[in-house]
């Protein structure tokens, strides 16, 4: 895996190419004035031009601010960017994580064997033969603990991609759950989280994960001393910690120096936030069993397979990725919000947030310089219904445009009459009413409409459509992180607040306030004052 570095390293930075320029010609043109309601009363066949179809997924893009010479001068950005020769510069195992010498193959998760051929590159097969080795004897710990009826209760406990993606996975698939066990998800160092799940368990019904790729995280690391303090206390020391905590980790001597005897392993080049395909998958793996696990796989590799090879103007993550870059750098949106009609996928604005905001929060290059174009949007959300009946009145009527994300799943998986329909009819009218408006002379009841939307939709929420949607968004950040310069796979900007966290801890036992600003001086005062 040797770094090809004089094809994606030197690409050209977005703004200094002539599609750039282009797109700037077509912002001051027709887009700064766009309107989508006269754009669907020229074109009768806008819905269909601006649909994407791929793998358990189809796009509506038409309701959003965008004609055919934009879309064409954002397609030639991505090629003046090289955006291609990077992508495949991932699949091939290329060291495109720079700032920490890494490959990034996630991709590799989720790849059938035999060889990937696709990648052409032969130096990935041992580390295929690797992922399907471990992904095996994972999955046979998984069925092993669905069949044992001594275990009731499985505590993943991790932060961040150790976390959000295995919850929301867990969530989303809710109806595909048939273990019979209760999982739950401990990831905040708030000891009131761990409290009131130990509340409900009893240690020899209770097999503990601890999820950590680097096995050293310090939220993980006091849950998991606190949860075996607990199962020792409770009497757990005639058990047996090694058959009751398991490791999901890359460290696995730090695994075994903590006393766990079985651990998953994974590897360096799987990034925390694209982690839920490896042994991190084990509580999805558990709730729906080896089959619904390897759906979830074969999904994502669909998806995988069409990012890698469909052509870009039908590429759907390079069209989603393309319009952010749009909508960030051109209109100046700094935000996106998700809105899931499916209840399951309630965590899964969270999970995006990691993904996206983690990958491409950054502002500076390759090369550590400082760029001067805007990157990451904050993505929000919360599922529709709900979030109607909240913030929606602020995208309809606020100040701000907000560009909205629908996601939506055609068929229920319960048997109540009615609410399916409701729930997609919703979905449908916030869109329209978001691009249509409705003028008002009061003033309070006008709505300017022209807000802009995409339209997700998948036939089912299955393993496999869960798999193709995750995947859809990873590339989706790829692209635009490419685009934009950055290095989308580390994340230094979270070391800071941990560092400094490490230095308040002892003073807020000792009371030791010496170079600190005068603000955390008095809420150390305060806080000790009270307490
Ligand atoms: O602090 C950020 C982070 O490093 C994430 O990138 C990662 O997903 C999370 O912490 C948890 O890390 P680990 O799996 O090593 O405990």
């Amino acid at each position: 895996m040797t770094a090809n570095l004089s094809d994606w390293m030197g690409r050209p930075r977005c703004d200094q190419t002539p599609a750039w320029r282009e797109l700037g010609r077509c912002f001051e043109q027709t887009g700064r004035a766009f309107d989508l309601r006269q754009a669907f009363a020229a074109d009768p066949q806008r819905a269909a031009r601006f649909s994407v179809l791929a793998p358990h997924v189809f796009a509506d893009l038409s309701k959003n601010r965008l004609d055919a010479a934009a879309t064409q001068a954002l397609l030639q950005l991505a090629r003046e960017c090289r955006l291609e020769v990077h992508r495949d510069a991932m699949f091939a195992g290329e060291t495109i994580n720079t700032t920490e010498g890494r490959a990034v193959l996630h991709t590799l998760l989720r790849c059938p064997r035999p060889a990937p051929g696709h990648t052409g590159a032969p130096a990935l097969q041992p580390l295929l033969n690797d992922v399907h080795t471990t992904l095996e004897a994972m999955l046979d710990f998984a069925e092993t603990l669905r069949a044992d009826p001594a275990i009731t209760d499985v505590v993943n406990i991790g932060i961040g991609g150790s976390d959000l993606g295995p919850q929301m996975a867990v969530l989303a698939l809710d109806a595909f759950a048939n273990s019979g066990k209760r999982l739950h998800f401990v990831s905040n160092v708030d000891g009131h989280e761990l409290a009131a799940c130990l509340k409900r368990l009893q240690p020899r019904s209770t097999v503990f994960l601890i999820a950590s790729k680097t096995f050293t995280t310090v939220e993980t690391m006091t849950n998991a001393h606190s949860a075996r303090r607990w199962f020792e206390a409770e009497g757990g020391g005639a058990l047996d910690i090694g058959r009751h905590f398991i490791g999901l980790t890359t460290n696995l001597a730090a695994a075994g120096a903590f006393g766990i005897r079985t651990t998953f392993g994974f590897w360096d080049w799987v990034g925390g936030r694209y982690s839920v395909w490896s042994a991190i998958g084990l509580p999805l793996a558990i709730a729906i069993g080896a089959q619904g696990f390897r759906d979830f796989l074969t999904g994502a590799h669909a998806m995988d397979e069409h990012f890698r090879t469909a052509p870009l103007a039908e590429n759907l993550p390079v069209r989603l990725g393309l319009l952010d870059v749009w909508y960030r750098n051109f209109y100046g949106f700094t935000s996106r919000t998700i809105a899931p009609y499916h209840s399951a996928l309630r965590r899964f604005p969270a999970y995006l947030q990691q993904l996206e905001m983690e990958s491409n929060g950054k502002r500076v290059d390759l090369a550590g310089q400082p760029l001067p174009y805007g990157t990451s949007p904050v993505l929000w959300g919360e599922p529709g219904t709900n979030g109607q009946h909240a913030y929606f009145q602020m995208l309809h009527q606020g100040t701000d445009v907000v560009p909205v994300e629908f996601i939506a799943v055609i068929k229920a998986r319960h048997d109540l009459p009615g609410h399916q329909p409701m729930l997609l009819a919703n979905a449908l009218a916030q869109a329209q009413a978001l691009m249509q408006g409705k003028p008002d002379s009061g003033g309070h009841k006008d709505f300017p409409g022209n807000r802009p939307s995409t339209f997700l939709l998948l036939d089912d929420l299955t393993p496999a459509s869960l798999g193709a949607l995750i995947a859809l968004h990873e590339h989706r950040v790829f692209v635009s992180g490419s685009l934009w310069g950055l290095n989308s796979f580390d994340q230094w900007g979270v070391e800071l607040g941990k560092v400094l966290a490490k230095d308040i801890e002892p003073r807020l036992a000792s009371g030791d306030t010496d170079g600190l600003d005068a603000s955390t001086r008095g809420l150390i005062g305060r806080i000790r004052s009270i307490s």
